[in-house]
């Protein structure tokens, strides 16, 4: 039986008990509908989303990019300009299906609707594989102030370890999904590697890329003084290129290069937002910027959003790509094994983009 409100208030520990431990995740606090945010999640006042001055952040957002004639010089310039001034885009008719993308944001729901004891079974604690786990926050061991999220997290290593591993309310969409973004991927990384003089993507050059996946199924529910906390903090991805679906609920943020504002990125029917992640930063040698997001809570309804972060794999050693170098110009980045790279990131709370100065010169 979930505890009363009451129970939950008594003691600031049953908090961190009920959510982390127990498997409740914010959803759960949300669900019993406490009217006050419990001070563990209350964020420093220069984290927290400044309304006033919302009005002036909406004026301009990221270009929405038509991938129908993917290859049409103009689109494929878009592209790469994009990554480049902005590190994020939306893309339409990029030849995912909808109902792929719907079914993938049903089973989000159908997951997170789960009990407790059910979703449990994917922790830390109690999962069978580091493949798949079941989280709240980011890291709370590390965290001075909790984010306002739950998720599932879940690596892709092949087939058969998905069909046997991964949770069966959510396996088949969110496995089909990948799958068909497969070929947007590719166009994509072909594209913004064709803007760095790199000419064809060999199978060395793929496995660096996007020799690996991983899709996080991402609840923020409703929360109590919105105000007060965050959705997700102020980071950047640690991938090459990371793919998100979100629902239309809205409140992803991104930090504009120039003007350091931040700005809005709007639900678009049927869109998949693409950003740069700190892979690509490396390999480009800084040409294509992987940018700094953030989500806010929401004081009236609960959101979703399915990233699928492409990535190198964790055994490649990622820096700036020889072609990119060839021309003279000076690397400002490192070689570095890429699994130590993702455990510098998850071994501190997030810190907006401080976590690509570990692979500095
Ligand atoms: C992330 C992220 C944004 C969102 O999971 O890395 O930035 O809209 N998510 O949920
Ligand atoms: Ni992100």
């Amino acid at each position: 039986m979930a505890p009363s409100i009451s129970t939950i208030h008594s003691s600031p520990l049953n908090i961190l008990d009920f959510v982390v431990n127990k498997g409740h995740g914010v959803k759960g606090l949300s669900d019993l509908g406490i009217k006050t945010l419990p001070y563990q999640y209350i964020q420093p006042s220069q984290e927290r989303f400044d309304h006033t001055t919302n009005e002036e952040f909406n004026k301009d957002s990221i270009p929405v990019i038509d991938l129908s004639k993917w290859d049409d010089p103009k689109v494929t310039k878009a592209v790469c300009d994009a990554a480049e001034k902005w590190g994020f885009f939306q893309i339409i008719n990029h030849g995912v299906p909808m109902h792929v993308l719907e079914n993938v944001k049903d089973a989000t729901h159908n997951f997170y609707e789960l009990p407790a004891e059910e979703k449990l079974k994917y922790s830390k604690e109690q999962s069978v594989t580091n493949s798949v786990r079941f989280g709240t926050s980011f890291t709370p061991e590390v965290e001075k102030a909790l984010e306002w999220k739950d998720y599932l997290s879940l690596f892709f290593v092949s087939d058969d370890e998905a069909a046997s591993l991964w949770p069966p309310v959510c396996r088949n969409q969110a496995l089909e999904y990948i799958k068909s973004s497969e070929t947007v991927v590719k166009k994509l990384l072909k594209i913004l590697m064709n803007g760095l003089n790199v000419k064809e993507i060999d199978k060395t050059k793929e496995s660096i890329l996007m020799g690996s996946k991983r899709i996080n199924l991402n609840y923020y529910p409703k929360c109590p003084n919105p105000e007060l906390t965050v959705g997700v903090g102020r980071h950047s991805d640690v991938s090459t290129l990371t793919i998100l679906l979100q629902d239309d609920i809205g409140g992803l943020y991104v930090r504009n290069i120039d003007s350091m504002k931040w700005v809005h990125v709007p639900p678009v029917n049927g869109s998949l937002v693409i950003n740069v992640g700190d892979a690509l930063q490396i390999m480009s040698n800084g040409k294509y910027e992987s940018v700094e997001h953030r989500v806010i809570a929401n004081g009236n309804d609960n959101r979703i959003s399915v990233p699928i972060f492409v990535n190198p794999r964790p055994s490649d050693v990622i820096g700036p790509l020889a072609e990119v170098i060839e021309s003279g110009e000076k690397p400002i980045y490192k070689n570095v094994l890429y699994s130590d790279y993702v455990k510098h990131f998850f071994r501190k709370a997030h810190d907006g983009k401080a976590t690509v100065d570990f692979a500095k010169v």
